[in-house]
């Protein structure tokens, strides 16, 4: 049975786009059935409806600090998607324990940093100002503890003497965009086997 899978978004989405095309391929286990963003200008909207995609947008800011409100708009298009899987690509609001809860065991985030080093934000500039060698992502499932979920999968780049966050970021992303889809596609059959690039 091929996975119905929501796609939420903050921005550019260039992880989305590298999910879609991989669910584009013949006997893939998943399928996309919407990509939503709490930005109304999130530029991945567009590529996603360029790509047949269903798409929604509830902007955040109206609601202020009442996240539960927006959550509860959030949940409109969600919830009429009727997704099995919950992925979170680019997607930059802390989502509430309640939220969290309701996806359990099925929703997944991508994080650019080797976790658990490094949670929160500003990571690349972390890594390179503690002198790390390496670097790279993680994708891993959602719990009520912000990046803290079970891995599932992680590729590392090296750290170059020149680099910057900017430089650093280009690298690890070309990495987010192999390793996001290679965990989809085990996990929408149930493998939580992690995968190491
Ligand atoms: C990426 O670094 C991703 O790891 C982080 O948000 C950044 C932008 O992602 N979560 P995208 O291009 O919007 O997918």
């Amino acid at each position: 049975m091929t996975k119905r899978v929501a796609i939420l978004i903050s921005g550019g989405g260039s992880n989305m786009l590298a999910l879609l095309r991989d669910m584009e391929a013949a006997g893939h286990p998943a399928r996309p059935v919407l990509v939503a963003s709490n930005d109304p200008a999130a530029g991945g909207l567009a590529k996603a409806a360029g790509q047949g995609v269903p798409v929604a947008a509830v902007d955040h800011r109206p609601y202020g600090r009442d996240r539960a409100a927006f959550e509860a708009a959030l949940l409109d298009p969600i919830l009429a998607a009727k997704p099995d899987i919950l992925l979170l690509a680019g997607f930059m609001r802390v989502l509430t324990p309640a939220f969290v809860t309701r996806f359990a065991g099925r929703m997944l985030n991508i994080h650019p940093s080797l976790l658990p080093k490094y949670p929160g934000l500003h990571t690349h500039q972390r890594a390179i100002a503690a002198g790390d060698a390496e670097a790279g992502c993680t994708v891993h499932e959602v719990t009520p503890v912000l990046d803290d979920g079970p891995i599932l999968g992680q590729a590392r780049v090296p750290v170059l003497p020149d680099d910057t966050p900017d430089t650093l970021a280009a690298r690890v992303l070309v990495q987010e965009h192999r390793l996001y889809p290679a965990v989809l596609r085990r996990f929408a059959v149930g493998d939580r086997t992690p995968i190491f690039l």
